[in-house]
Parts: C-alpha cells; sequence; structure tokens
C-alpha cells in the first residue's frame, strides 16, 4: 500500500500532525452533577468551617482518605503545602533543624521545612524513577539532620524500604511528600502509611482533585495528629459538644480546609478507584507502545508496587537512538519541538533543580540569612543525576489522567512513532538545535 507522504512527512516540516486537535487537551477534573449536588449542599447547610459540631464534609474525608492510606489519622488542610509544613510542626521540626529533601520537585518540598525555619539539604535523585537516592541521602545527615522527605515523585512510590532503614539508624522522621502520588503503593503498602507523616495535595490538576485547592496530612502518631490539629486552628483544641473557647495552646496558623473543597474531593473519590483502573490501564498500553522504540525510555513500576502516573517523564538514551554528537540538552529540544509539531503535548516539568531555585543559592529566607545562619555553611552538594534529567527529559502532564484518555494516547503514541521514524532528522535538528 502507498503511504500518503503528507502522513509520513513530519509536521514540522509540512506533513499533518499526528494528533488531531481536539485530542490536544483532555479536561481534567472531570466535574459530574453528582460533584455539583455535594458543593450545593454544603451551601445550603450550616457546616461550611472545620471547627462546627458533628460530622463535616471535612471530617468525612479525613476518615475516609486515612482508611484508604491505611494511615491512622488524617488532617485535611488548605493545601499540600501547609499539609506539608503542619507535617513538620507537628512532629517538632524546627529552627536549628536539617531536612533532606530530593533536589528534584516541585519548590513546595523545599519551602516547607524553610516555612517551619528548618533548613532543606537537597540529595541527588534515582535515575530511573526520579526519587529520593537513598544513599546520597545518608551522605547528607549530620549531626543536625531532624528529617528525611521522600517525595513519591510524579506518583513513582520512593524507595521507603531503604529510606526507612536510613531513617531508623539515625533517629530521623519520615514525612511523605506525596501530593502527586495518591493511590500509589510500595511493596503492597500504600504511600501516606510509610513514615510518620505524609501530605497530599488536592489541587485541582491532582489525581485527587478538588475545586481549586485542598491537602491532606496522614499521621502515624495520635499526640502529633492532635498537634497537628490543633496548629491548622491557631493553636486551638475543638472539641466536639463543647463551645469554642479561643485559647491558643501552641503556636498556630489558619491552615483549615473549606467544606466545599472538601464536598467536592469526597465526591471525586467515589469514582477514584474506577478513574484509577481507566488510568492504569490506558497508561499501560500508552507506555507499552513507546517501550518499542529505540532509545525511549518509559517510565516503570518497581516489583509489587504501584505508580500513579500522576506524570509521564520520558528518557532519551541517545546511543541508542542512533544519534551521537549531541548533548542531552539539544536532543531534548528538538524532540519537543517535533513532537509538538505533531499535536503530542509534551513539556517540561521543573526547568531548574531545587538548589538552583533562587531562594536556596541567594538564601532568601526570613532576613539576615535565617533560618541558615550557621546551620549549613557550605554550598549545596551536587547532584548531577537531578541535572541531567531536568535537561535532558520530557513529560506528558495532566491529559492521561482522564479515564477516557486511551483514544488520545493512542494517538499520541502514533506522534512518537512518526518522530522516530525519522531519526535521521532529530539527529540533524539536535546537532544545531
Ligand atoms: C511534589 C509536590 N509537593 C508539594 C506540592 C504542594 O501542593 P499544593 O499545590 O497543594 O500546595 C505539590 C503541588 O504541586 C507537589 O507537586
Amino acid at each position: 500500500m502507498r503511504v500518503d507522504e503528507g502522513e509520513t512527512r513530519l509536521a514540522a516540516f509540512g506533513g499533518s500532525a499526528a494528533v488531531p486537535r481536539e485530542l490536544r487537551s483532555l479536561p481534567w477534573p472531570v466535574v459530574t452533577e453528582a460533584d455539583r449536588a455535594a458543593v450545593l449542599a454544603v451551601l445550603g447547610g450550616d457546616a461550611m468551617v472545620s471547627n462546627v459540631d458533628g460530622e463535616t464534609a471535612v471530617s468525612a474525608l479525613e476518615q475516609r482518605w486515612a482508611a484508604l492510606c491505611g494511615a491512622e489519622h488524617c488532617v485535611a488542610t488548605s493545601n499540600g503545602t501547609t499539609a506539608l509544613a503542619l507535617a513538620f510542626a507537628a512532629l517538632g521540626i524546627g529552627p536549628g533543624d536539617e531536612v533532606v529533601v530530593p533536589a528534584l520537585s516541585f519548590i513546595a518540598s523545599g519551602l516547607a521545612p524553610l516555612h517551619q525555619m528548618a533548613v532543606p539539604v537537597f540529595a541527588d535523585i534515582d535515575p530511573v524513577d526520579f526519587t529520593l537516592d537513598a544513599e546520597s541521602a545518608a551522605a547528607l545527615i549530620t549531626p543536625r539532620t531532624a528529617a528525611i522527605m521522600p517525595v513519591h515523585l510524579h506518583g513513582a512510590p520512593a524507595d521507603m524500604d531503604a529510606i526507612g532503614a536510613l531513617a531508623r539508624r539515625h533517629g530521623l522522621a519520615v514525612v511523605e511528600d506525596a501530593a502527586q502520588a495518591h493511590g500509589a503503593r510500595w511493596r503492597g503498602r500504600p504511600v501516606g502509611s510509610l513514615g510518620d507523616a505524609a501530605a497530599f495535595s488536592l489541587q485541582v490538576t491532582k489525581n485527587l482533585p478538588t475545586c481549586g485547592e485542598g491537602g491532606l496530612l496522614t499521621l502515624a502518631d495520635a499526640d502529633a495528629a492532635g498537634r497537628a490539629r490543633m496548629a491548622r486552628q491557631f493553636g486551638e483544641v475543638i472539641e466536639p459538644g463543647r463551645d469554642r473557647d479561643y485559647v491558643a495552646h501552641l503556636l498556630g496558623w489558619n491552615h483549615k480546609m473549606n467544606a466545599v473543597q472538601a464536598a467536592f474531593a469526597l465526591s471525586q473519590l467515589d469514582r477514584f478507584a474506577e478513574y484509577e483502573r481507566a488510568r492504569q490501564r490506558n497508561v499501560t498500553a500508552f507506555l507499552a507502545r513507546l517501550a518499542e522504540l529505540p532509545g525511549l525510555l518509559v517510565p516503570t513500576i518497581a516489583p509489587d508496587s504501584k505508580h500513579a502516573w500522576h506524570i509521564l517523564r520520558f528518557r532519551f538514551d541517545a546511543e541508542a537512538m542512533g544519534v551521537d554528537g549531541v548533548t542531552p540538552e539539544s536532543l531534548r529540544r528538538a524532540l519537543h519541538r517535533l513532537l509538538r509539531a505533531e499535536g503530542v503535548p509534551v513539556s517540561r516539568y521543573q526547568v531548574l533543580t531545587l538548589p538552583r531555585q533562587r531562594v536556596f543559592t541567594d538564601r532568601v529566607g526570613f532576613g539576615r540569612g535565617r533560618p541558615w545562619s550557621g546551620a549549613a555553611p557550605e554550598p549545596s552538594a551536587p547532584v548531577p543525576v537531578a541535572e541531567s534529567v531536568v535537561a535532558g527529559t520530557l513529560t506528558l502532564q495532566k491529559r492521561h489522567l482522564h479515564p477516557e484518555a486511551g483514544p488520545a494516547l493512542a494517538r499520541y503514541a502514533d506522534g512518537f512513532e512518526k518522530v522516530w521514524r525519522r531519526l535521521d532528522l532529530v539527529a540533524r535538528m539536535a546537532k544545531v538545535a
């Protein structure tokens, strides 16, 4: 059969794009009548804040999330960043302490310790799953280290066996940043129950979204959960059946979750397992096709574990692609241009490693060098793996979250295959990029 030249010619060079426009951006979150009704029910009731008596949407969400994660306690918060900060506050981590954080993450992973006046110290990551490398973390431990924060980046669970062992050896708290990893599992155990505390984000682009901002903090210890609950609400103790007395018992903030956010998230939670199954199916089929392409390294899953597939990050092996004499940046730039022209909505996620962010390089903290003064005089340790991942990889975000993303993903795979048929052009472009 004669193949039409328009279909094989790359779109960047005048061919037709592999992905039709309507499949380049899929809606997320999926908002149903049930979600709308749940929000309206809150607006019609008298439980719009979390300090009212009895069961509220906020307390119902906390109970369901704790059960789902196999965690003892859950405290709902205004967002994932406040959930992380409250975790440190509840575990007594603050001024004079250091927290080991992976060098590749969203900025909030580095900011949250800082918000408690603790110093984040950045460790390198694993080159395959992009999560905290336990050996690199071990090399950074000092007498000031108080906690270690694995980030289950993109939905891949960090190596919690190695991190747990390291924490036990040095008596460190473990705070999981599970903002991107709802439903992920490490060796059969759900994230959110693998350390002392874990923070989830319900920000609208996440796998479990609310209609805006929200967070969930799970904790293992009852006293720490009590402190988190108080710190969330000005340091006060709110008890059922007792009038609020406005007495603050510890340093508190206003990090409460709104009942509208909770009701929307609860309604989404009713469909979470169904969406998650569809996502596993769609993403697995998509990655299986891409894995056939030489030098395209797709995300993988550790044995007996579950990836939440929040973000899909692709690595490129120039040698296996038969593309030599190019830098990782120029190869990534060429692929980015060619894939985007085909309508494959790949993008970058994080253009800087955390230690390169100005807030850390310039020590823009609370002024006059705080909280760093005297705590960490040396510059950050090098993080070559995180740097190379930032330089040489591309991601797919949000499009694959929709439960009916299968057909769009199939077209994206067509786009990849089309570009891979012209690796000669990729090489030429990468050499001049
Ligand atoms: C890894 C990670 N940590 C923390 C956060 C902070 O969550 P939020 O945006 O809800 O404050 C995010 C949000 O994107 C994240 O991706």
